[in-house]
């Protein structure tokens, strides 16, 4: 069977706007990743289950596994590659690692995402605000408390916890 012609797509990815070719059927995450090369969005479930896919269209949080290249057309899109300020990480990112929030890191991308959509629009979420916002956004490996606390950090709420507050990691 002939595969659907493709169509050319304008995407604003991190502030810069490329021309995609994509099928009516190609997802933003496969746009992101495999034309646009930008890897850090991860393909863990493929179906809407994970997270780990998570970007921001129009800051606000979209598993792009399950969203359409088409659809992202005309919206500011950011990935975990344009997350930081230039030279600067974003505050999410800093607490992330001196809490020690990650493991494998196949979660980070998705699971910080959310956390930086979350304080743009509440910058001092309760710690329940902080779970019903990274809900979507699974970890295999962590835990979740040094997650929580990495957000309450970047939000200014506390200070890193001393190491030994904190459950044994298992690092890599
Ligand atoms: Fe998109 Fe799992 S890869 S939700
Ligand atoms: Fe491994 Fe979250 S650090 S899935």
């Amino acid at each position: 069977m002939a595969r659907p012609s493709k169509q050319l797509v304008r995407l604003d990815v991190n502030q810069d706007v490329h021309d995609v070719a994509v099928e009516p059927r190609t997802t933003l995450l496969e746009a992101i990743r495999y034309a646009l090369r930008l890897t850090g969005s991860k393909q863990g479930c493929d179906k809407g289950d994970c997270g780990a896919c998570t970007v921001l269209v129009d800051g606000r949080p979209v598993l792009s596994c399950i969203s359409l290249a088409v659809e992202g057309q005309g919206r500011k899109i950011t990935t975990i590659e344009g997350l930081a300020d230039g030279n600067h990480a974003h505050p999410v990112q800093d607490a992330f690692d001196v809490c020690g929030a990650l493991q494998c890191g196949f979660c980070q991308s998705g699971m910080m995402l959310s956390a930086a959509a979350l304080l743009e629009q509440n910058p001092r979420p309760s710690r329940d605000a902080i779970k019903e916002a990274l809900s979507g956004n699974l970890c295999r490996c962590t835990g979740y408390t040094q997650i929580l606390d990495a957000v309450e950090v970047a939000s200014g709420q506390r200070d890193v916890p001393e190491r030994d507050e904190r459950p044994t990691t298992v690092r890599r």
